[in-house]
């Protein structure tokens, strides 16, 4: 999962066209992007969508996922009841504050998948909108087998802390805004899932963004959310590894292997270790190689 673009889920015409744009992954929002009095009919017109999608081979689709309301909402069970019977690759969770509320959804998600997809729909959770979920960020290593990846979001934290403004004049992330960030970066992969790096509201800035997805690969996320098309190709681009890191990649564990079971190698005046090589290897997973 490179580029995960949302789309709001009442909007017929965005739906078209985010189904076209290369996005690896699809999130139909029901929650922030649609409004209260636009929730019931959004959710009819989802069901019919992905009644729509269903006969499309799953080769030429993206992978297919709902954003529902928060827990505390009261809709997050109207949300799924849309879904029932039907057979979507995973379910969205925002102002998640812990594993508990990956369990709770996963229930109410076993009451409405298909009999032949039990099991496999997937969560992805916004890990970070409250002060509270920071702290439970720790539990998700116990979330369960449903959990696909940990995302963040610094809009709704920084409605939730008060803060003026959750970037500095410059575009970029505040410090509370940061430390979130990065425990989220930690949280997913102590708990063996993938970090996804928030979106970039300010779709007209394709400088500030290529800059936002060279420091997300660059701390080791492994997508990005988008929110508007245009930012998809990059996303695609930015995070597909390069042939010339596959190539090294490549070197690296082939000279490991030559190696036999040394602890450290050199290699073209540099030296390399355990670190380097397990840094290799994943590489080489993200190549599909
Ligand atoms: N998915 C699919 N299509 C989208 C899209 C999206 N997320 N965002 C924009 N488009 C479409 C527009 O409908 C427009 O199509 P058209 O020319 O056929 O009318 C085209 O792309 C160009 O859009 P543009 O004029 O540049 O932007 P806009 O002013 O129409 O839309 C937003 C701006 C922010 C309202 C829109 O990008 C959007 O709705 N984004 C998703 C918001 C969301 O889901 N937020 C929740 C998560 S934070
Ligand atoms: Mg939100």
């Amino acid at each position: 999962m490179r580029s995960l673009l949302f789309v709001p889920a009442d909007s017929t015409r965005k739906i078209e066209k985010a189904l076209a744009c290369g996005a690896d992954v699809i999130i139909f929002d029901l929650e922030d992007s649609v409004a209260a009095a636009a929730k019931p009919a959004a959710r009819e017109l989802l069901r019919e969508t992905l009644q729509g999608l269903a006969d499309r081979s799953q080769a030429e689709m993206p992978r297919l996922y709902v954003r529902v309301n928060a827990l505390d909402t009261g809709l997050t069970a109207a949300d799924l009841e849309c879904l029932r019977g039907l057979r979507v690759d995973g379910i969205m969770l925002p102002k998640a504050e812990g594993a508990g509320c990956v369990r709770r959804l996963s229930a109410m998600i076993g009451g409405v998948e298909p009999s032949d997809h039990r099991g496999a729909t997937r969560i992805i959770v916004v890990a970070t909108e409250t002060a509270k979920a920071i702290f439970g960020l720790p539990s998700y290593a116990s979330a369960g087998p449903r959990l696909a990846a940990l995302t963040w979001g610094a809009e709704d934290l920084r409605a939730d802390i008060g803060a003026r403004d959750n970037r500095s004049p410059d575009g970029r992330h505040t410090e509370p805004f940061r430390l979130a960030r990065s425990l989220c970066l930690f949280a997913a992969v102590a708990a063996g899932v993938e970090p996804i790096d928030t979106v970039f509201p300010n779709f007209r800035d394709e400088a500030g963004f290529k800059q936002e997805c060279d420091e997300a690969l660059r701390d080791g996320f492994t997508g990005k959310m988008a929110i508007h098309p245009d930012q998809v190709p990059i996303i695609n681009e930015m995070f597909s590894p390069s042939p010339q890191a596959v190539a090294r990649a490549q070197a690296i564990v082939d000279a490991f292997a030559a190696a036999g079971d040394a602890g450290v190698i050199g290699l073209n005046g540099e030296m390399l270790d355990r670190p380097h090589l397990l840094h290799a290897q994943r590489l080489l997973a993200r190549a599909g190689r």
